[in-house]
């Protein structure tokens, strides 16, 4: 068997390794054996950074975890009818789970669990490289446990499911499978992937939050791009929406968006919906269960790039473009921004989304009492006309607002 004490030493930092031979320790005093699984493992084979720490025991969860929160002077969270414990050590989050196994009722059911050993528990996960352990008790600490191949698995760069009903039990493995073949830079192994085209339909199982919080976490990655483009070159994307397309148009707006700030799932879920029309929008939204808000942005970019044409006016001044632009998110415009193929509209969607939407006139509406307005529409016009003035460059100080307002008062 491996041992992977010196890997253990030489990635983690020394609290960490402190922190899982004391829990090792403390599970053995209570006669429970503790384990390392999922994703940190595999990420320690690989000497990617991971402090995702996921705790397995055959014994009581819950249990441990007050003891191990007591122990690191935390409050645990403590789900007894799930058998999980959670509990803080410094700026960690430790999981806590007892050892189970699960079946499935039905294909995309929660499936129905019941305590087991550790190499059960292993047994009912994902992939191959995510069904590994490590054991933290005292003798045994850094033992690998990997009855699926997952080391050579590893080895071989490939994402392998551990049986052929794999994701007819659990659709969203699917898109797990895709962010992990991405992230990792790994290939589907074979059988995996003919399986996986063969039961692209089963995502129909799944619900809506589910799924839509898979496409999150793979918007998250750092190459989104990459997932969506394999997502249909092997019919998933499709399977969640057949309007979706993941192409190489949407990879090159993803990269522009990195290029404006940091990554931001939102606005890639905007560009993803950009070229959609209102029946397909409204439902991929429903299919997703977006939330309200979420939702008023896609039709938002909708109406957005439906109205984009106004914006191509040779003449059109600042504040023709503050008019155009002041209903609408900058989220929205951002998306749009990104999205349109014309370099003068980009340019002033920018404009709007850099300078135009911050200015403000330097005069208020008691600036504007004191110098003789009434409260009520006509005070809301001379602002929105101080407001023109100022983006146009017509007044540039306290003092000029002032005169126009005069002015415009003499006028009247
Ligand atoms: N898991 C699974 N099937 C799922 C979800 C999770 O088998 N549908 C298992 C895998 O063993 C996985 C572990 O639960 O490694 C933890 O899940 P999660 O935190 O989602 O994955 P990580 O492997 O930690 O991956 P990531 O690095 O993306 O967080």
């Amino acid at each position: 068997m491996d041992n992977l004490l010196s890997k253990i030493e030489a990635q983690l930092p020394p609290e960490v390794v402190g922190l899982l031979r004391t829990a090792g320790e403390m599970a053995q005093r209570e006669g429970q054996r503790l384990y390392l699984v999922g994703g940190v493992v595999r990420d320690l084979l690989l000497g990617r950074p991971n402090l995702d720490l996921d705790l397995v025991v055959q014994g009581d969860a819950p249990r441990l975890a007050r003891l191990l929160a007591k122990a690191s002077g935390e409050k645990p969270v403590v789900h007894s009818q799930f058998g999980t414990g959670k509990f803080r050590h410094g700026s960690l989050s430790i999981d806590v789970a007892t050892a189970r196994s699960e079946t499935y009722p039905r294909p995309g059911a929660l499936p129905v669990v019941t305590p087991a050993t550790i190499e059960d528990d292993l047994l009912r996960r994902d992939f191959t490289i995510n069904a590994m352990a490590i054991d933290l008790g005292v003798a045994s600490f850094g033992q690998l446990l990997d009855p699926c191949g997952g080391r050579s698995d590893l080895e071989q760069r490939l994402i392998r499911i551990l049986h052929d009903g794999s994701f007819v039990d659990d659709a969203t493995r699917i898109l797990r499978a895709l962010r992990y073949e991405q992230r990792l830079r790994f290939r589907l192994e074979e059988r995996t992937e003919k399986l996986l085209c063969q039961h692209a339909t089963m995502l129909d199982t799944i619900s809506g939050d589910r799924i839509r919080h898979e496409l999150e976490l793979n918007l998250m990655e750092d190459h989104p791009e990459r997932v969506l483009r394999r997502a249909v070159e092997l019919g998933v994307l499709q399977a969640i929406h057949p309007s979706l397309r993941g192409n190489g148009w949407l990879a090159q707006r993803f990269q522009h968006a990195r290029q404006l700030g940091p990554p931001d799932p939102a606005l890639y879920l905007l560009l993803l919906v950009y070229h959609l029309g209102d029946d397909d929008l409204e439902e991929v939204a429903l299919r997703l269960n977006v939330s309200g808000q979420v939702r008023r942005s896609m039709r938002q970019v909708q109406r957005l790039r439906q109205a984009l044409d106004a914006l191509t006016e040779p003449d059109l001044p600042r504040s023709g473009i503050h008019r155009l632009l002041k209903a609408y998110s900058p989220a929205a415009v951002t998306a749009c921004a990104l999205a349109c193929d014309s370099p003068v509209t980009r340019s002033r969607l920018m404009l709007y989304l850099d300078e135009l939407r911050h200015v403000k006139p330097c005069l208020d509406g008691d600036d504007l009492k004191r110098l003789g307005l009434q409260p009520g529409p006509p005070l809301g016009r001379m602002l929105q006309a101080l407001l023109r003035a100022k983006l146009d460059g017509k007044v540039s100080s306290r003092k000029e607002e002032e005169a126009l307002v005069r002015q415009r008062l003499r006028h009247n």
